[in-house]
């Protein structure tokens, strides 16, 4: 690898200095995106500086969300997330969401199986505390990136089974004959925590968006219940308005 440098600027920290020559290289190619970052003795020579103002350096790129720490694996460059424009009118799943932008949509399970329902899910359900539901908590990415967090629940009478759910829910419960036809949804803006911040490879208290979505069978019973954090750099939300029947006749009239 050729020489890196620090070249520090005058009453700029050491640290600072060394940033901004890591941010160069990365900005240069030399790093590509999702590389994993040489090692710290490695790059502090490379720099001829401490360990501990690598770190700092290190610290303060992350902080800022040009590296992204992966617990166990690494520093990485971090990728620049696919924007998406997601109408708030269309009923449709997360695979075919990304399916039609030409992104490859995967998850990661955090949690799935049967459990008792909670007391929120039983409400938001409509279903006895005794029944049975499907939890399916996932981290959703679209070509490797992660977009956001769904915890989904489903009544498990409208599934038979766990393990008829592969890896897209609204698949399954088409499959079932159970693909809801209407979904009420509810956004709010939030900052995440630190769990969540981690799995979105996000700063801490960055802000979010906070969705909940219960879904109905055309015969009005709810089937889906599904709180989602997604990242608010890669979401934006589109909705269509437009004017009561009435009023929109006059209007059209009005430029006949
Ligand atoms: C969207 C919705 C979720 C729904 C999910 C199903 O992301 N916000 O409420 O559960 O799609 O996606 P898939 O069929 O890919 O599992």
């Amino acid at each position: 690898m050729a020489e890196l440098r620090a070249v520090r600027a005058e009453r700029q920290p050491l640290f600072a200095s060394v940033g901004a020559a890591l941010r160069r290289e990365i900005a240069s190619g030399r790093f590509a995106e999702s590389d994993v970052l040489p090692g710290e003795r490695e790059l502090s020579q490379l720099l001829s500086v401490s360990r501990t103002t690598l770190r700092r350096a290190i610290a303060a790129l992350v902080e800022d969300g040009v590296l992204v720490h992966r617990h166990g694996a690494g520093t990485f460059v971090r990728r620049s997330p696919p924007h998406v424009e997601q109408p708030l009118s269309r009923l449709t799943s997360f695979t075919e969401d990304m399916r039609l932008r030409g992104l490859t949509a995967s998850s990661r399970v955090i949690e799935r199986g049967a459990f008792l329902p909670t007391p929120d899910e039983s409400m938001m359900l409509d279903m006895a505390l005794s029944e049975t539901v499907f939890r399916l908590s996932r981290l959703r990415l679209a070509d490797s990136v992660p977009m956001a967090i769904e915890r989904a629940a489903v009544p498990m009478r409208f599934l038979g089974a766990p393990e008829a759910v592969g890896s897209s829910l609204y698949a399954a419960l088409e499959a079932c004959g159970c693909r809801p036809v209407r979904a009420v949804q509810r956004l709010r803006a939030v900052v995440v925590g630190a769990a969540e911040a981690a799995l979105l490879e996000i700063t801490e208290g960055a802000p979010a968006l906070d969705i909940h979505r219960v879904a109905y069978l055309a015969d009005g019973r709810r089937v889906e219940f599904t709180r989602s954090t997604y990242r608010s750099d890669t979401y934006d939300f589109v909705a269509e308005l437009t004017l009561p029947t009435a009023q929109r006749m006059r209007a059209a009239e009005a430029i006949r």
